[in-house]
């Protein structure tokens, strides 16, 4: 396999998309790092003005305040030793936005189309170098649509529910497993009905269902699918 390093090697733009919990951060930061390539979950940045407009007292229909915060908030990647960080107006806000709460405040804006336009732009911006992977729910549909290489990756939303409540466990003790599904059902119904940019698979994506998958077949049956765009 050739890496971004590698002199002449071909540099691709990879997107994944899907619902909460099919494994889509886990898979794009091993594949990216077999591939020698940056990742970038987009799902963070929603997050991140999910963050903000909590902060703030926005709630997810207020257009007038989500005009206001998206017109001074400066969020950011940076890579550090900790691994991808996201950064608001300067603040490492990583590790905030990785509750139950902000996942359901992220949906909720994601909706707003002043938030979705704002997060564009800067999003378009970030793949404007390739040899990177995208994920999200709408990269491959609406973000970019002439991507080198589309994914869908899914699995049941049982699967799911477990994968989210081992992850959670230890970190946040009040939320039961059906709770957990209760909420990611919520969720998958918000982005997959939303009017913009609804969560669903692009036509030229490549559908995976990892919910029998480990981590390391998604990432060998998704390499061995890139090896043929790389030659
Ligand atoms: O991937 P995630 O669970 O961190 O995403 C949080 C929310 O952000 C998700 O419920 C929908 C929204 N989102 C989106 O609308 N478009 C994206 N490209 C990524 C996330």
């Amino acid at each position: 396999m050739k890496k971004n390093t590698d002199a002449g090697a071909k540099l691709l733009l990879i997107t994944i998309d899907g619902p909460a919990g099919a494994g889509k951060t886990t898979v794009s930061k091993v594949l990216a790092e077999r591939l020698g390539y940056k990742y970038f979950d987009t799902g963070a940045l929603y997050r991140g003005v999910a963050y903000e407009a909590k902060k703030n007292n926005i709630n997810s229909g207020d257009d007038a305040g989500l005009e206001r915060l998206c017109a001074t908030l400066r969020l950011e990647f940076i890579r550090n030793e900790k691994g991808l960080r996201l950064f608001s107006n300067y603040f490492d806000i990583t590790d905030e936005i990785r509750t139950p709460d902000m996942s359901m405040i992220a949906s909720a804006v994601s909706a707003s189309m002043i938030v979705r336009s704002y997060l564009l732009s800067l999003q378009k911006e970030l793949g404007k170098e390739k040899g990177a992977v995208f994920e999200g729910r709408d990269m491959g549909t609406v973000v970019f649509p002439a991507a080198d290489v589309k994914f869908y990756l899914d699995a049941s939303v049982k699967t799911r529910a477990i994968r989210r409540y081992k992850e959670l466990s230890g970190k946040i003790d009040s939320l039961t497993l059906e709770e957990i599904e209760n909420d990611i059902k919520l969720r998958d119904e918000n982005d997959k009905n939303r009017k913009l940019a609804p969560l669903k698979a692009a036509e030229d994506a490549v559908i995976i269902d990892s919910t029998d998958l480990e981590v390391e077949s998604v990432v060998d049956n998704m390499l061995s699918y890139v090896q043929g765009f790389l030659e």
